[in-house]
């Protein structure tokens, strides 16, 4: 058995790649399924986000399991494998073990050290869990995933600063605004007219962030004008005008920064929407939607500039080094992390052999249990014999707690593979007893 990870990230994949792979809640389940149908995969688990598509599995064979994956990938998306493969990484057991941890404490994010993929990362436990699609190894591989982003965040300085893609998209707001002054840095957000599309987490993390950098009010957009309600009861010294979705163009036409961040599968705002407004004044839209809530088509449009999510490399990279120093802070915490789910993974290996030998130590205590009892005869009353059973199962135990423990230890591969031959000959445990 092997662990595999398939996937693509914005490191492999433009955001027209990404868009067409990302996998929504509601389809989850059908997607487990379909890989589960697989006889190559036994155990899989999906991480779906705005930046990658990672497919967890536990795979018979390293090969014939990729390509099982592969095959799902481009079924999905509608893109031939050729298409596809370019933009695709795998890794293989102490590589994906690795990944994971790195992708769980925001090490392989966008933004580094970002701390949203830690949910995203217990989300993708917990409709394995729900979808039964994970077994004993990668329930175990994803709880160690989640304890590194907790560690990480705790005990680094990386989890510091609450950065997040909003958090990017705003000083991209900022940057994009300061440029268009002629200044290369972060400007204030006070002047402008700022519309929010979408009301859910990320919404409410632009409105944070927005306030932060100075905004001076912002009108909230949302399909679903009551949620956006509540999100703004949450911002008590921001002045938030709430609008239903329906009012769109008209805040298109009087805003001159407008955020998207809705989970819709269709962009909200294309050229066609945008041409007939007549703006005087450059209208900044910025998207960090996935699928994109903006069309491509928007950017051609006279006095409107454009941006998405893979436009948030620009201000990333402005404050990269030191988010660097301190992700290599957090090197050796995942590599503890890594290594003690290889630990428990080698020691899977000792489970056999122990089996058998508890199973042949059983054998012999019943056998010579019975002759000792029989050999007693009805004299012996109901609580006498209790005693010498409970005896004979203590005498057991204890002999073999030490052997056990060793040999489930960790240790060198071979060593372990040694001793298990040895025990297995000493005590004659043949596997071809295993049921
Ligand atoms: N979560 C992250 O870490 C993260 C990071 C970067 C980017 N993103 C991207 O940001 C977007 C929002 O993510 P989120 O986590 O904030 O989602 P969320 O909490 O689930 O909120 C979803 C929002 O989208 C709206 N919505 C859903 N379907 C819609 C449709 N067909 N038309 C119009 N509005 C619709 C919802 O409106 P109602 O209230 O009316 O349902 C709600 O405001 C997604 O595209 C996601 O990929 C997320």
């Amino acid at each position: 058995m092997h662990i595999a990870v398939v996937g693509l990230s914005h490191r492999t994949a433009p955001l027209e790649i990404r868009e067409r792979l990302s996998i929504p809640e509601q389809t989850m389940e059908t997607s487990l399924q379909s890989l589960r149908g697989n006889e190559q995969v036994l155990e899989a688990s999906i991480l779906s986000t705005c930046n990658r598509l990672e497919i967890y599995t536990l795979v018979r064979n390293p090969d014939l399991g990729v390509s099982a994956v592969n095959d799902f990938l481009s079924g999905h998306s509608g893109l031939k494998t050729d298409e596809l493969s370019p933009h695709l990484f795998s890794f293989h057991h102490e590589d994906a073990v690795d990944h994971l941890m790195r992708v769980a404490a925001g090490l392989d994010s966008l933004v580094l050290g970002e701390g949203q993929i830690l949910s995203q990362v217990k989300k993708m436990m917990r409709l394995g869990q729900e979808h039964k699609s994970l077994g004993p190894i990668l329930n175990r591989l994803l709880t160690q995933a989640v304890s590194t982003g907790k560690r990480v965040r705790s005990e680094t300085n990386l989890g510091t600063g609450a950065v997040s893609i909003s958090s990017a998209a705003v000083e991209l707001a900022q940057l994009k605004l300061g440029q268009s002054r002629g200044l290369d840095q972060l400007v204030t957000l006070e002047t402008e007219q700022i519309a929010v599309v979408g009301a859910g987490r990320m919404s409410r993390l632009l409105l944070q962030h927005l306030q932060a950098k100075g905004a001076s009010g912002v009108v909230l957009l949302n399909r679903t004008v009551e949620r956006a309600e509540l999100l703004a009861r949450d911002f008590p010294d921001l002045p938030i005008q709430c609008r239903p979705l329906s009012e769109l163009n008209q805040f298109l036409s009087t805003c001159s920064l407008v955020f998207t961040s809705t989970a819709s599968d269709d962009p909200i705002i294309d050229a066609d929407r945008l041409q007939p407004l007549n703006r005087r004044s450059t209208l900044r839209l910025i998207d960090i939607g996935v699928p994109r809530n903006i069309a491509a088509d928007a950017a051609g449009v006279n006095g409107v500039e454009s941006y998405d999510v893979d436009d948030l490399q620009e201000v990333v990279a402005r404050n990269q080094e030191a988010r660097q120093a301190m992700a290599r802070e957090a090197e050796d915490l995942l590599r503890q992390e890594a290594q003690q789910f290889l630990d428990w993974w080698d020691s899977l290996e000792a489970v056999p052999t122990i089996n058998r030998l508890r199973s042949s130590m059983e054998a012999v205590r019943a056998e010579e249990l019975q002759k000792a009892l029989s050999r007693m005869g009805p004299d012996f009353s109901a609580r006498e014999r209790k005693v010498v059973e409970a005896l004979s199962k203590g005498i057991i135990n204890k002999i073999l707690h030490t052997p056990v423990t060793q040999l489930r230890a960790p240790q060198n591969r071979t060593d372990r593979q040694q001793a298990l031959r040895t025990v297995e000959r000493l005590f004659n445990l043949d596997p071809a007893t295993d049921s």
